[in-house]
Order: structure tokens, then C-alpha cells, then sequence
């Protein structure tokens, strides 16, 4: 599917996003394993999280029936509405068809050996973390998933969750994963790379583990599974970069999702690169996820967060973008990437029309993200009328703008919607090419640009 941006239209307004999926894949896990009832509430209707759903419902029991019924009618939506374009998707209807889901969970020793492939689809989220909630279940279990998916690293899980006690053998480091759990004991491990999904496999075994866990981690990455697990009562403890975790069953819970901030950005970098002002209320503003607003910042916006209220252990809120500012390049270090990860495409968008350059510094991990967004976004920017490189592991973006022309998603969610928010403020009307690829995680996507005054429209 092909959209059709034409510069000019100022994005303004306020506006919510869907859930976010990080928080989503997790609390979903939480409740399939919860002992007794959890609800919850506006889940975001995309794609990664209904493989989540639909992995769970394979080895579970009572809680099998709704997580099935949920990712299917994720499934059935995609393919009625193609829900790129569907406002009602993205949060802003409050009556939002499919976003809650009620699940009776029998406990950490309730799961069952399934009776085929789990398949995780395109989410890296859910097929890591899954390793680390099955390591100590019997099994067997085979994790496998799209192309893209099975491309990715995944000795990097394997490897703790081997040392705890667990059979976990990956295709000569990719999926399929083929795991057969057994009793765990706790470790202390230090992440080579810094990543959430490691750390939050890690966790979830060591809730189940003899003994203490611990995860070292050098570089701060999202903190999602240790906030849950704290707010429901487990014994966790964070101090100097270091999480520990020991033998828990939580109970069952409600939560209300708290909106997506990595799908805020591209609304909040839409308003700036088009001199409108924004608010995405409702809004997750954990600060482990918000290393772009100081990024935004520093490249001349003025941009505010306000947390209003706390959902199992998560702050919520508003961030609010005021118009104006005059944008310039800046470098992003390699110690800020991790705060970052997901957001280098949209900042990327808002760098092609800065003053100056912006460098990512020491970015190679986004070689072995939904694609390699290195050279994706290279790519994007050329393809739009811009100039960037990669030189060795960093990624340059020259600003000064664009002079429009064609993009493609390369099968890549973020990339899809970084060249759509780029191509706001070009010279000339550009295409994107994949623009459906949005709903893996911000399902509305152009709808919304749309509902905010952009000049977005589907070509036939
Ligand atoms: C995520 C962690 C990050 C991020 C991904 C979601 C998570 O991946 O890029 O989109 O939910 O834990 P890594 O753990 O590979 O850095």
C-alpha cells in the first residue's frame, strides 16, 4: 500500500495514541501467568502484541480462550479496515473495539507444552521474552517467526537462560528457538549489549528461580518488567544498575495500558517539522523511554512531560510540543542509544531538516532491528531528496531538507512512519511505499497524521 504526502498542512491538535506495546507484551505475560483474574485495558490493536496473545493462548489453559478470541479479531481488523487509516485504532475513540481483554491465569506452574510452533510474527519483544517466561516449563517448546524475526540475534537470550538451567537451543543463533525448561537456579548476569528484552527474559525466569537473579546492566534500558513485577508485589530490588529478583507467583490484576511514547514521537516531530503544536495525553512517560524528548531538546524544541497518575508502577501522563523553534543537528552518544533505540528513525526525520548535522554515534545495534535500520534510513533520506551516510557504525543525517520524492518501509514499522513524517515537510509531494507496515505497532497511524491536518492519502 502506498500513501501520498503533500507538504504544506500544519499537524496540530491534541491527541492520544494507542498502547504501548512494550508495556502491552509484558502486562499480557503477567496476566496469562497471574494466579486468579486480570483485565486489561486498552491494549493497542497491533500486530506484536497479538502474536503475544496468540503465543500465550498456545500454552495456557483457562486463560487460552479470550487471548485467542483477542488476536484474532486484531487479525480480522487488520484485514477489514487495512487500519493504517482507522482513527478508531488509535485511542482516540475511547470505544475502541478489542482493546481489553479479561484473562483467569492459573500461576507460573499453570503453562503447557503447546501443540504446534509458537510463531511471534515480526515482534523481537515477544519471542525473547517468552524464552525467559517457558525456560522453566517442561516443554518442548519451538519459538520461529517471520522472516525478518528469524534473522535476528537470539544466542543473546539463550546464553542466561542456558546458565540458569534450561535447554535453549536457537538455529545457529536465530529461531527457530527450540526450548526445553526445567528447574532454575539464579544467576548473575552482566548484558554484553544493553537490551530490555534480555534483562526482561531474565527477570521473568528468575521469578521462578532458586535463589537470587541478577542482571548488571552498564548502559540503563527500559525498566518495564522490573516496575510490573515491583508493582505487584515481588521481591525486586534496583540499586547502581543492577536488578535483582527472587522466587515470586504475583496475583492477578487491572491495568489501563498507558499510550505509546515511541508512537508519540512521530505525532510530536509531525507538529514540529510542520510548525504546529501538539498534546498526546495519556501517554506513557516512563523516563526510560523518553531519551528522545531531551534529544528534541537539544535539536531546538520545546517539548514538556507532566505525569498525572501511576499504573501498575508506571507513570502516565502528557507531553506536550509547543510550536515553534528553530531546528539544529546534534550527536547522539552511544551511552544515550539504549534511552533511544526505538526513536532513531523519527529523529532521524526531524534531522533531515535541521540546521547542520546529527550524528547517532556507536548505532550499530539498529543493523539487527525489524530491519537494518542503518541502511534503511540511509535509504529513506536519499530516497526523499536527502543526505545521509553510514560511516562505520554511526549514522549522519546533513540537514537542510528535502527535496521530495519516494520512500520504502522495507517491511519496517518505524521506518515506514519515519518517511511519512520526513515527507511532511519536503518540497515536493513524496510517496511511501508500505505504509500498512505502521500497524505492527501504531495502528491509525495515517489516520491520525490525517485527523491532525496532515495531507495524507492512500494510492490506489
Ligand atoms: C524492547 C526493547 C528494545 C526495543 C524494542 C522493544 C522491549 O529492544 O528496541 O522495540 O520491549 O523490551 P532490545 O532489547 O533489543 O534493545
Amino acid at each position: 500500500m502506498r500513501a501520498r504526502i503533500v507538504p504544506g498542512a500544519v499537524i496540530e491538535g491534541i491527541v492520544g495514541v494507542p498502547g504501548d506495546k512494550s508495556i502491552a507484551h509484558r502486562w499480557l505475560m503477567l496476566a496469562a501467568t497471574a494466579r486468579g483474574r486480570s483485565r486489561l485495558t486498552n491494549l493497542p490493536v497491533a500486530l506484536d502484541v497479538a502474536s503475544t496473545a496468540r503465543c500465550l493462548a498456545g500454552v495456557t489453559l483457562k486463560a487460552r480462550p479470550p487471548l485467542e478470541a483477542w488476536a484474532d479479531k486484531v487479525s480480522r481488523s487488520a484485514e477489514r479496515h487495512g487500519f493504517t487509516w482507522d482513527v478508531r485504532f488509535a485511542g482516540i475513540d475511547a470505544d475502541t473495539d478489542g482493546a481489553e481483554v479479561e484473562v483467569e491465569g492459573e500461576g507460573r506452574r499453570g503453562l503447557v507444552a503447546p501443540h504446534r510452533e509458537l510463531d511471534c510474527g515480526n515482534s523481537g519483544t515477544t519471542m525473547r521474552l517468552l524464552v525467559g517466561l517457558l525456560a522453566a516449563v517442561p516443554g518442548p517448546f519451538v519459538l520461529t517467526g517471520d522472516a525478518s524475526l528469524r534473522s535476528r540475534p537470539m544466542e543473546r537470550v539463550a546464553e542466561p537462560l542456558t546458565a540458569m538451567g534450561a535447554e535453549v537451543a536457537t538455529t545457529e543463533g536465530h529461531a527457530p528457538v527450540r526450548i526445553a525448561g526445567g528447574p532454575l537456579r539464579g544467576i548473575e548476569f552482566t548484558t554484553p549489549t544493553p537490551s530490555a528484552q534480555v534483562k526482561g527474559a531474565v527477570l521473568l525466569a528468575g521469578t521462578v528461580a532458586e535463589g537470587r537473579t541478577t542482571v548488571v546492566e552498564r548502559t540503563v534500558t527500559r525498566d518495564h518488567t522490573e516496575r510490573a513485577l515491583a508493582a505487584l508485589g515481588a521481591p525486586v530490588a534496583v540499586a547502581d544498575g543492577r536488578v535483582e529478583v527472587s522466587s515470586f507467583q504475583h496475583p492477578g490484576f487491572d491495568g489501563a495500558v498507558p499510550g505509546d511514547p515511541s508512537s508519540s514521537a512521530f505525532v510530536l516531530a509531525a507538529a514540529a517539522l510542520t510548525g504546529g503544536g501538539v498534546v498526546v495525553r495519556d501517554v506513557g512517560v516512563n523516563p526510560t523511554r523518553l531519551g528522545f524528548v531531551d534529544v528534541m531538546r537539544r535539536m531546538g524544541l520545546d517539548v514538556s512531560v507532566r505525569a498525572v497518575e501511576r499504573r501498575v508502577g508506571e507513570p502516565v501522563g502528557e507531553i506536550e510540543l509547543a510550536p515553534g523553534g528553530d531546528l539544529v543537528g546534534t550527536t547522539v552518544e552511544p551511552m544515550e542509544l539504549p534511552l533511544v533505540i526505538d526513536e532513531v528513525p523519527v529523529l532521524a526525520a526531524l534531522a533531515t531538516h535541521a540546521r547542520g548535522e546529527t550524528w547517532f554515534a556507536g548505532a550499530g545495534e539498529l543493523r539487527v532491528k525489524e530491519s537494518d535500520r542503518l541502511s534503511a534510513l540511509v535509504s529513506v533520506v536519499r530516497g526523499l531528496g536527502g543526505q545521509a551516510a553510514v560511516e562505520g557504525d554511526d549514522l549522519v543525517v546533513v540537514g537542510g531538507g528535502l527535496r521530495g520524492g519516494r520512500a520504502a518501509s522495507g517491511g519496517d514499522h518505524r521506518i515506514a512512519m519515519a518517511a511519512a513524517v520526513a515527507a511532511l515537510a519536503a518540497e515536493a509531494a513524496c510517496e511511501v511505499v508500505g505504509i500498512e507496515d505502521a500497524a505492527v505497532s501504531f495502528p491509525g497511524f495515517a489516520g491520525v497524521l490525517a485527523t491532525l491536518g496532515a495531507r495524507i492519502e492512500e494510492v490506489a
